[in-house]
């Protein structure tokens, strides 16, 4: 009796243990969209009521964060989709931009060899050819119920109605006011000033869309859009062409997908880092019980630091575009060898990245992207991830057609084994080539729990993407966090090189600094606000979806 009681207990502790804590997010029965600003959360969850998809949902998302959100929003970038079927079909799709047809590995040096400032991140020499317009159509085509032209409308009026700007969107726009002025002169819609409560409205915007939901996606690729983007490109000094544009096309992709403990996990493949290194830390951190170590304790963040530290050092060294390059994934992704990249770990002391292979290549990438997850009410799911690289991208205004282009050419190592002017040393996997993927460290994610949909979630954040997805997933399975809880616990990041952690400025005590100090670890002294803005949905045990809304942003939860 004894021993049946005390199994009882135990079956109820494990139980209890992985619960997360009573939902502090906005929670929905049926479906919900969470985003980076309540205007395409409300499309995006206005498309799914209408009776459309998660895929519906998904393009009028992707192109209502262009006009709400232009910061990483975007037609003139692109991004990644992990799905999740309700039948638990699962895929992704890659829409990342490409290098141009004319450009080459040298294309950012000057005569000496060395990278010339700027070239690759402002203006029109840094953009990739936009592989937003293919990706959306591209989702709709193979899963869309709803007419394209119904998911468009929409968001052509609220273009023409105008988006209310945020005091967090007012100060973005004037901290980057001049760069967009020296960039597009002074005749740029961006040249005037705007304050909080303000109404941001782009007439040229809704002329574009208006043509795209007429003529399809080959009106961005191949039609007067791309004659007008190509020559304006051109004129601006950028290097991509009619040929580029009508050449670009979104690939399907099978995703990275592993487990961990009872959890099936699901996230992007190459050209993005995100599925391969978050897999890498997961399964480095596995053999652990890190829930009893407790939530941003010392233990914790060594064991996460020692994970990230090793997966990140072969990111940058392995991975590329898998169209142009071998990446070894059966081996980077294999258990014996990921627990002998831990063999050497102990919790007396750091691991300095110094002895940890691969040494030669450091990641500062930019940390302007969006992710918005979605979940409708047969239960598909997305989680997209999507970006112009920096904010506002190159800078670069298109006026004439009403949105921003892309620096993503800079996510290129513009020169293999040297710092680029913000520090990215990349490795040869990743150098440049004609119509090539630049890396990317995008991470959209979907969960899966004793084989059902359980989370959906992402992040922006450049290379702190992935421990800020990484560390949203272990606070809500391992620590217990709600949803809203896991988004908003403060974060912390490694990345091999540099070799230091970066906290939060908010949340970790000068006590359990010093003590990671006394073991070896260095500690970023720099500022640091925020690392990466999750929007989440988890699904409670009851069937309905609670909302994470990263708090460090205006990103909105909204369902029904
Ligand atoms: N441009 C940021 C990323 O792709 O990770």
């Amino acid at each position: 009796m004894r021993i049946l009681i005390l199994l009882f207990a135990l079956i109820l502790f494990t139980q209890c243990k992985k619960q997360p804590n009573p939902p502090t997010g906005v929670v929905s029965k049926n479906a919900m969209v969470v985003s980076a600003r309540k205007e395409a959360s409300k499309i995006g969850s206005d498309i799914l009521q209408k009776g459309g998809n998660a895929f519906d949902a998904m393009v009028g998302t992707e192109l209502a964060l262009a006009v709400a959100y232009p910061f990483a929003g975007n037609l003139g970038g692109g991004g990644f989709m992990v799905y999740r079927k309700n039948d638990g079909n699962i895929g992704g799709i890659d829409y990342r931009e490409k290098a141009p047809l004319s450009a080459h590995k040298d294309m950012y040096l000057d005569s000496l060899g060395n990278v010339i400032p700027g070239m690759s991140t402002i203006g029109a020499s840094g953009a990739g050819v936009p592989g937003t317009i293919a990706g959306i159509f591209e989702v709709h085509n193979k899963f869309g119920s709803l007419p394209i032209k119904d998911i468009i409308d929409p968001v052509i009026e609220l273009v023409e109605q105008g988006v209310e700007v945020t005091a967090k969107q007012a100060a973005r726009l004037e901290k980057y006011r001049d760069q967009i002025i020296s960039v597009n002169g002074e005749n740029t819609l961006f040249y005037n000033k705007c304050d909080a409560g303000d109404t941001l409205r782009y007439p040229a915007l809704a002329y574009t869309l208006r043509r795209i939901a007429i003529n399809g996606r080959d009106e961005f690729y191949k039609g007067e859009t791309a004659k007008i983007l190509a020559r304006f490109i051109q004129e601006k000094g950028g290097y991509v062409t009619e040929e580029d544009l009508a050449r670009y096309e979104a690939k399907w992709r099978q995703p990275i997908v592993f487990n961990y403990k009872d959890l099936r996990i699901i996230s992007m493949s190459p050209p993005s880092s995100g599925g391969v290194t978050i897999n890498q830390i997961f399964k480095m951190i596995e053999p652990y019980d890190i829930a009893d170590f407790g939530h941003n304790s010392t233990k914790s963040i060594q064991l996460f630091t020692e994970a990230a530290r090793r997966a990140y050092a072969d990111r940058n060294f392995f991975l590329g575009d898998p169209d142009f390059v071998v990446i070894p994934l059966d081996v980077l992704l294999s258990k014996n060898y990921l627990k002998s990249r831990m063999e050497d770990f102990s919790f007396e002391a750091a691991t300095p990245s110094g002895k940890v292979e691969h040494g030669k290549i450091e990641i500062v990438e930019s940390n302007e992207t969006t992710h918005y997850s979605i979940v409708d009410r047969m239960g598909n799911a997305v989680s997209v991830t999507t970006t112009l690289n920096g904010a506002y991208g190159s800078k670069l205004y298109c006026d004439e057609l009403g949105f921003f282009l892309n620096n993503e050419m800079d996510d290129f190592s513009a020169k293999p084994g040297v710092p680029n002017m913000f520090g990215l040393i990349g490795a040869e996997a990743n150098s440049i080539a004609p119509e090539k993927r630049m890396l990317s460290s995008m991470t959209p994610t979907i969960v899966e729990k004793e084989g059902e949909l359980w989370m959906v979630v992402g992040s922006p954040g450049g290379s702190t993407i992935i421990t800020a997805v990484a560390q949203t997933i272990l606070n809500t399975y391992e620590f217990n966090l709600s949803m809203q809880e896991s988004v908003n616990a403060p974060r912390f990041h490694h990345q091999w090189l540099p070799d230091h952690i970066v906290f939060e400025t908010e949340g970790f005590s000068e006590e359990l600094k010093k003590e990671l100090e006394s073991k070896g670890y260095h500690i970023n002294q720099e500022p640091t606000p925020i690392l990466g803005k999750v929007d989440a949905i988890l699904v409670l045990p009851d069937g309905s979806l609670e909302g994470g809304a990263d708090k460090r942003g205006d990103d909105t939860a909204v369902g029904f």
